[in-house]
């Protein structure tokens, strides 16, 4: 039987198994100095001062919207086509996440949509890198500073991306990246916020470790916090990790122009752009639309079954179950058509050239099986 092929996978080295286990070998398991290392290289290679490494992506998104001030009262504007954390950070804060049109192209959040839902409550923009594709940062930090806003940079999905020659993660007042083990880089749970602000720094470093302020004794605690620590073990990891990451982008990007190769001559099968004006892509998943006449989920299936491993990237926030009881229920025609057609191809730094081979053929099969009868 022919193995199966996952959608995502780690890659992890001889290099990173020791110096997880180098770590065990210390008493610091925790708060120790591979943390203040993963920080200083974070920043360093982000371009900013400050780094504050959490345990989540969703922690870094939670920890950004308290250390702004949002609350109950205020909006946050965010793309529905994204990942649920993005919308659950702002309940979680007692705000209300105000959906907001995509760009069809990028599938990054439209200026003209961001800037229509602006209400006298809206506090902040929150820009997600979708799919590695840095968002338009110059259109919508021209629209924060005239609404006076502030702008946040999700790049959970988006390391090593670059925005007009600058790197995603550098270009928000707070950014987040997110190091869960289907990123670009792991650190098996994980994230961080990047800032050049002093005081957000300090407020982040004193919330993701239960309110205290640093250098502080263990039980003196500032104010209330949380425990959004990132362990010892998984900074190491991380480290290592950060140091391959050009040659892992450089493979992802391999990884995409072959699919790219295998599928161009699909028809009516949309594959995601491979460069984009003012912007270098980091490659996070490859995403391509189904045409209209499939049924996505009969092709999923179809996949599935022949140990093909795909997903549904991504159903729109706005119509999770989860969100109905929030009554965030405006309907946005562009992500829903779009998030109906999109299917996630496996992808990983060390896919071979064959499972690709088969995942293009098994996909070219099914989608000639499944168009849909007209009605
Ligand atoms: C855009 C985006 N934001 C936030 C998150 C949440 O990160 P985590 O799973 O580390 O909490 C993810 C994770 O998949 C993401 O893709």
């Amino acid at each position: 039987m022919t193995a199966g092929i996952p959608l995502s996978a780690p890659d992890i080295t001889e290099a990173e198994i020791a110096a997880v286990v180098a770590v065990l070998r210390t008493p610091h398991l925790s708060l120790g100095p591979e943390l203040a290392a993963f920080e200083s290289e974070l920043a360093a290679s982000h371009g900013v001062e400050h780094a504050i490494a959490v345990s989540s992506g969703t922690a870094g998104l939670h920890l950004s919207l308290l250390t702004l001030g949002i609350g109950a009262g205020h909006e946050v504007i965010v793309p529905s086509f994204a990942f649920v954390a993005v919308a659950g950070a702002v309940l979680q804060v007692g705000a209300r996440p105000v959906f907001a049109e995509i760009d069809p192209h990028t599938l990054n959040l439209d200026p003209a949509a961001v800037e229509q839902a602006i209400t006298p409550r809206t506090r902040a923009i929150l820009a997600v890198h979708t799919f590695g594709v840095p968002a338009p940062m110059d259109a919508l930090r021209t629209i924060a500073q005239r609404h006076h806003l502030a702008l946040v940079e999700d790049a959970c999905e988006a390391i090593g991306a670059r925005y007009c020659n600058q790197q995603a993660g550098s270009l928000g007042d707070l950014a987040i990246l997110g190091f869960y083990p289907n990123k670009q880089i792991t650190t098996g749970e994980g994230g961080a916020v990047l800032t050049r602000n002093p005081a957000y720094a300090a407020r982040l470093r004193r919330l993701r470790n239960q309110g205290r302020n640093p250098g502080s004794e263990w039980l003196d605690h500032a104010e209330p916090g949380y425990n959004y620590r990132l362990s010892e073990l998984a900074c190491a990891l991380g480290r290592v990790q950060l140091q391959r990451l050009d040659q892992i982008l450089e493979q992802r990007r391999a990884v995409a122009l072959r699919y790219h190769a295998l599928l161009a001559d699909i028809p009516e099968l949309e594959l995601p752009p491979l460069a984009l004006p003012h912007r270098e892509i980091s490659w996070f998943v490859y995403v391509v639309r189904l045409p209209q006449s499939v049924d996505r989920d009969s092709v999923q299936a179809e996949l599935a079954g022949h140990g093909i491993a795909t997903g549904r990237y991504f159903p729109p926030i706005h119509l999770q179950p989860a969100l109905q009881q929030y009554g965030h229920t405006a309907p946005l025609p562009l992500t829903e058509s779009l998030a109906r057609r999109t299917l996630a191809l496996p992808f990983f730094n060390r896919i071979q050239p064959h499972q690709q081979e088969r995942v293009a053929a098994v996909l070219r099969t099914a989608l000639a099986q499944h168009r849909a009868i007209p009605a």
